[in-house]
Formats: structure tokens, sequence, C-alpha cells
């Protein structure tokens, strides 16, 4: 069993219930919008948030700022080895960094690309080159309470149907994002992969892995702790084409993220990419000592008894909400809490956001954040009122858990009292309205 002592104490204060009202009316009911230092549990998101540990922060120190061929590159580049079998690897500023070198270097306009289910930004860069995303998810999102395992896998029946539709040759790539975030965090299986693989290969086109959660879906692909973790997690890459990776996430960094590929040509036109848009590729746009710390992380993030931790406790965070008669997918995915807040507020139409009702309810009555992506992160989709809560890696204990059931507990008790909110104004593209929208309760 594991457990986390903490060596730097951050003292964190719950606001009283009317700083908490006055905060979120400050903040135009836009929780991106409240300081953090007002926010007692911060579940917004998984992504850069965790607590590093002692080894990464001994191995900052080590970190060495050198230009070119700095000692962290060298410590990167062992761990994407060892733990994923990759040996051309290009460090980058985060993921979506990453993005923008690998699919700026393998795609062209007209061209379509397959993934279970595209993450927003790599949508949005695959809409940069000109090219359109298309999502093959196994379980449409509004199914994804049915009772199947690996509910992230990606139908590749669908992705056949969509290749003869469009032909072959305007498949740019074929993309497999491991966990599904953007379906609830629900794992991909190691058949799965391998079927991926199979129709990357048949069709010709590179098979990219989105890595982002590689550890946390290595640990759902180990039932019962069968097989040795670290060698299923490498397994998953065994036959990959190139791996783009968040640091934030299973790297266990708070910044970073590389691209790594087999191809040495692709590899040197990301080199070059990197030169132009991040750094010199043996930084990528980080610190060295940054380069340091992922590594360090990625090696942790494959350590059985931390995946054991941190997926057991999402888990029993969704068992507990379940338990309370709060509508959440279940089985848990690997790193958040997905909630239906439209079952919660069936009396709230889409054009009053319910997702956001329940966002605004959980700060107002607990101090937590969590997000919406419902009707007000995804306009004009026909998607679930869906509420994630996040779980920072190594950052929250039981006592936090705690808390938030007990909210939600009052949550439910005022349900029926919510009156779901409306829009005063949206800058931006319509696809990142929720990042800035300012809202109102509805009179
Ligand atoms: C599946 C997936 N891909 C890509 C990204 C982008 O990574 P980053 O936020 O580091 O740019 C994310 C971030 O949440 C993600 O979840």
């Amino acid at each position: 069993m594991r457990t986390y002592r903490t060596k730097v104490a951050e003292p964190v204060d719950l606001p009283d219930r009317e700083q908490r009202k006055a905060y979120l009316e400050q903040a135009d009911y836009n929780v991106f919008n409240l300081d953090s230092d007002a926010v007692f549990i911060d579940l917004l998101t998984d992504s850069g948030t965790g607590a590093m540990s002692s080894e990464q922060w001994g191995a900052l120190l080590r970190g060495d700022e050198a230009y070119a061929g700095s000692r962290g590159f060298d410590a990167l580049k062992e761990a994407v080895s060892q733990i994923m079998g990759f040996g051309n690897v290009v460090p980058v500023h985060q993921g979506r960094g990453g993005e923008h070198l690998l699919y700026g270097a393998l795609l062209e306009p007209g061209d379509i690309v397959l993934n279970n289910t595209h993450f927003d930004t790599t949508r949005a860069h695959i809409a940069a080159q000109g090219a359109t995303a298309i999502d093959c998810p196994v379980v449409p999102l509004e199914q994804l309470s049915a009772d199947r395992p690996f509910k992230g896998d990606f139908a590749v029946e669908t992705a056949r149907a969509h290749i003869d539709r469009v032909g072959v040759s305007r498949i740019g790539c074929i993309i497999l994002t491991i966990t599904n975030n953007s379906a609830a965090g629900q794992p991909v299986s190691l058949e799965n992969i391998d079927a991926v693989a199979d129709l990357a290969a048949e069709v010709d086109v590179p098979f990219v892995i989105d890595a982002c959660r590689f550890a946390e879906n290595a640990y759902f692909n180990a039932p019962d702790g069968a097989g040795e973790l670290k060698d299923i997690a490498r397994s998953q890459f065994d036959r990959a084409d190139a791996i783009v990776m968040s640091g934030k996430k299973d790297g266990l960094a708070n910044i970073g993220g590389f691209v790594a590929v087999r191809d040495d040509e692709l590899f040197e036109e990301i080199r070059q990419r990197c030169i132009l848009y991040e750094g010199f590729p043996s930084y990528g746009g980080l610190a060295g000592r940054d380069l340091e710390a992922m590594a360090v992380g990625l090696t942790e993030a494959v350590d059985p008894a931390y995946l054991a931790h941190r997926v057991t406790q999402v888990s029993e965070l969704v068992e507990r909400l379940d338990d309370l008669g709060v509508p959440v997918i279940r089985p848990a995915g690997g790193h958040a809490a997905f909630v239906d807040a439209g079952m919660i507020y069936s009396h709230l139409s889409a054009a009053t956001f319910p997702g956001q009702a329940l966002v605004c309810a959980l700060y107002r009555e607990g101090g937590i954040r969590a997000v919406e992506l419902g009707s007000l992160a995804f306009p004009g989709t026909d998607r679930p009122e869906l509420v994630r809560l996040a779980l920072p890696r190594r950052m929250y204990h039981r006592e936090h858990i705690d808390h938030v059931v007990q909210t939600f507990d009052r949550v439910l008790e005022v349900a029926e009292d919510e009156v779901g909110f409306e829009i005063t104004d949206a800058p931006g593209q319509p696809e990142l309205r929720h990042f800035s929208a300012r809202l109102q309760p509805r009179d």
C-alpha cells in the first residue's frame, strides 16, 4: 500500500460561504476567473497540477541549463527509451507544442485524421493544418455509462467505414489516445491498440499514440496486478510510429512534454520545427531542470504502488459519489470523476447550462473548483451535461475526498433551487468560449 507524507506544507483555507458567493459573482460565474487562493480543493485539471516527489525536486537541482547538449536531455532520452522504447526524442514545452511539431510535419491540407476521441488541442492542431479530425469512439459519449470494459477503445469498423468513404489516400495518420480523456478517461485495451496498429499498417499511414496517460492506461490492462506493469506500459508502444506526450500528466511534472518517432527523416523534420517553434532540440522550450524532473516522473509513473494509489483514489471518489446518488460515469476512468449535471438538474434545459450550475454550486457550497464539459464548453452539440472533477496526482488525501462527497450531499439537497445561467459576454472563438465567458444567474 502506498501513501504520501507532506514535506512542504502549503496552508489552504476555506473562505466562508458569503465570501465564496461574492468571489463567484466577481468571477462572472466562471471559475477560470477565480484566484487559486480562493479555491479550497482544485479539481479543474490533472494537468501539471500534481505534487512532485522528493526525487524530482532533487533532480531539479541537478538540472543543467546549457543551451545545447544538457544532461537533462540525456536523462529524458534514457527514460523514454527505457519506458517507451523510442530513441528519437524531441522535448517540447507541453503536449500541444508536440502536437504542433508532429502534425505540422505529418499532415497536408485536406487530410483526414482518425482517433478514438480527439482531445480539443489535438483537434485544433489538426484543423490548423487544414486537415479534418474524425472521432471513432467505441462507445458514444451519451452511452458512457454502459456496462462494458475498455470504453475508451477505438472503433475500428467505424474507422474502416470512414476510410472507404474518403479513400485511403486522404488518411493522414491514425491516432490512439490512451487513456481516452475526452471519453471520461476510460481506458483502451491492449487488444484494441493492436487492432488499431493493424489498421494503420493496412492503410499504410503513421500510427500515433497520444500517451498523456499511458501509465494509467497500462494499469487498467494489468488486472489484479497480473503481468509486470512496466512491460505492459512499454508494450503499448511496440507498434507505434510516433508518440506525442504531455509530461504534465503521466510525466508527473508541472510542465513539459515530448514527441518521439521511429523514422529518422521525420525525426529530423521535427527537430527543425522544434528549433523554429519551441527552442533548440535539446531543451525544447523547457528549462534544463524541467527535463530532469520529467525524466524522473516518467519512471515514477510506472511504479505499481504509485499507480494503485492513483487509480484507487479516483475510483473511490467515483464509488462514493455513486453511493450518494450522484449520477457519475462508472466504472471510473484513470484521472477524474465525470458527473452528469443534466440528471441532477432535470428542470434545467441545455440552454441554461446545467453543467455550469453544478460547477458554481460546488464552489458556492464547498470551495471546490471543477470544469464544465457540456453545453457551455461544446456549443451546438448534444453531448451530456458533464462536469469533470480531475484529481491532481499525489496532491489530495482522503479528507479532501470526504469534503468533496459532503459538498455533493449539500449540492443535491439544494438542487431544485438552481435557476441556471445565461451568457452575458463570450469573447474569442466559440470553441474556446468556456475559458473566458461571463455569465449571470437567470432571473
Ligand atoms: C489527451 C490529451 N492530449 C493532449 C493534451 C495537451 O497537453 P498540454 O495541456 O500539455 O498541452 C491533453 C491535455 O489535457 C490531453 O489530455
